[in-house]
């Protein structure tokens, strides 16, 4: 087993989203990087300098020393292929293994001999030596373990946080063979700062992405669960979190809207490896069940809440603030608040949307939305409801609340971002 000499290696990253962008922009500091997407467009957005997912600024962009790429004839002759590519699930809730199927193809017809193949998708346990190892080697005619080699590193990558940046977290490796381990420790090692993780196998890497991300849907079901039962009650979750929190190993997760691309589908991931096994996921599908329904219970709330003042007349006018999966992020896909802006219309209400970092494009294609263009086109509305907690939105005064909501209007705040801030009576609020 001959492995390449880490201080000469040309990786190829394939598939520059979210993750893959990051990561070949501070590879690039150490190796010779060439970062591949299927995606035309996006690639000569990247050409450009300009990354829409706000993830890379231009100047890093013009600062980086890579080679893009959307012709797969480019992508031959590296010693290491990183994947990154999404793994969504279907209309089913079922693992769709479609982009990584493809870019095992994609690779695996220009795989040289002793190239490592290392996934940083987030799959269930098995996928990468049952699944896409068996797929290199179709489309290569190399054996899996003998000819080239596969290995997975999970990413813990969190759009939009500047803290928990890809180059100071732990990043867990795993290899085939002890030595490809090594290998990746090595090269992980150069982009972090923080440290590399050996875990036991690949299965183990595997295992341990996806149960980080169900861990965080289950606890936040529970608070979502507790804030149902206190919304009956008439007690404010939030007041209860911050009495709760003084102990000193209570675990801080906060009620609301669990959509985006992983914490709201990792689970199914984990949950189908289990069916497969003759295994029915109690706690884990029971998390996400209730974290799917909180859009309808949130909708119910703030009909209620909006009945009961002066204006509750139907159909009401409603602001909805932010529409991404998550604050300070563009990313729209998989939006909880797009089913909480249904379940809206669907009690009758006529709600307009403002989200000041979702395309407006985008936001029609994905979900038939017309955003606001500027907050300065939002009228006096009968409810203004804060549901993503974007910078701009945490930045409001009492005075921009007077200026959209109309007097005895309801002030409904998800995420608790205007706690602190004093209005007047005459506004209703209402926070879960
Ligand atoms: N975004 C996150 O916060 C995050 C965090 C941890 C893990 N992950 C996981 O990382 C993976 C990638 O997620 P992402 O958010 O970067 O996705 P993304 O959609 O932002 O980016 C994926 C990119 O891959 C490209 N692509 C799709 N199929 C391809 C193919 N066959 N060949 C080449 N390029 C292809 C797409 O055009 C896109 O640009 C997923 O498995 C995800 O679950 C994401």
């Amino acid at each position: 087993m001959a492995l390449p000499n880490l201080e000469s290696i040309k990786i190829v990253i394939v598939g520059l989203g979210y993750v893959g962008l990051p990561l070949a922009t501070r590879l690039s500091d150490h190796f010779d990087i060439v970062g591949f997407d299927v995606d035309v467009l996006r690639i000569s957005q990247l050409q450009s300098g300009y990354d829409r997912t706000g993830e890379c600024t231009k100047a890093e962009m013009d600062t980086a020393d890579l080679t893009l790429t959307s012709d797969p004839a480019q992508i031959k002759d590296a010693d290491v292929y990183i994947v990154t590519v999404p793994t969504p699930v279907d209309a089913d809730n079922k693992p769709d293994l479609g982009a990584v199927l493809s870019a095992s193809e994609v690779v695996g017809s220009r795989l040289k001999k002793n190239a490592i193949v290392v996934f940083e998708s987030t799959v269930y346990p098995g996928v990468t030596e049952t699944i896409c190892g068996p797929a290199l080697e179709q489309a290569s005619g190399l054996i899996s373990g003998k000819d080239f080699y596969l290995g997975y590193s999970p990413e813990r990558i969190n759009p939009g946080d500047k803290v928990h940046t890809v180059d100071k977290i732990t990043k867990v490796v795993a290899g085939q063979t002890p030595k490809v381990a090594m290998f990746l420790m090595g090269l992980y090692g150069k982009l972090t700062n923080g440290n590399v993780f050996l875990a036991k196998d690949i299965k183990t890497a595997e295992a341990a992405k996806v149960i980080e991300n169900a861990q965080r849907d289950i606890n936040i079901a529970f608070v979502n669960e507790v804030s149902m039962i206190f919304s009956q009650m008439g007690i404010q979750t939030q007041d209860v979190l911050e009495a709760a929190g003084t102990k000193w190993n209570f675990l801080n997760f906060t009620p609301g809207l669990v959509g985006g691309h992983c914490i709201g589908v990792d689970p199914y991931y984990l949950a189908h490896a289990a069916r497969e096994l003759g295994h029915h996921p109690e706690v884990i599908l029971a998390g996400r069940k209730i974290n799917d329904d909180m859009a309808t219970f949130l909708a119910r709330q703030i009909d209620q809440q909006l009945q009961k003042t002066q204006l509750g007349t139907k159909p009401a006018r409603l602001l909805v603030l932010g529409l991404t999966f998550k604050e300070n992020v563009p990313d729209l896909r998989n939006s909880k608040a797009a089913d909480l802006i249904a379940a809206l219309k669907g009690l009758g209400h006529r709600v307009d949307i403002h989200d000041s970092l979702a395309d407006r494009g985008e936001a029609k294609a994905f979900y038939g939305f017309e955003l606001l263009e500027s907050l300065d086109q939002a009228k006096k509305y009968d409810g203004v409801v804060g549901v993503v907690p974007h910078t701009p939105y945490l930045a409001f005064d009492a005075a921009e609340i007077a200026r959209i909501l109309k007097v005895g209007g309801v002030l409904a705040d998800l995420k608790g971002m205007w706690r602190g801030l004093e209005l007047p009576d005459e506004f209703a609020r209402w926070e879960l």
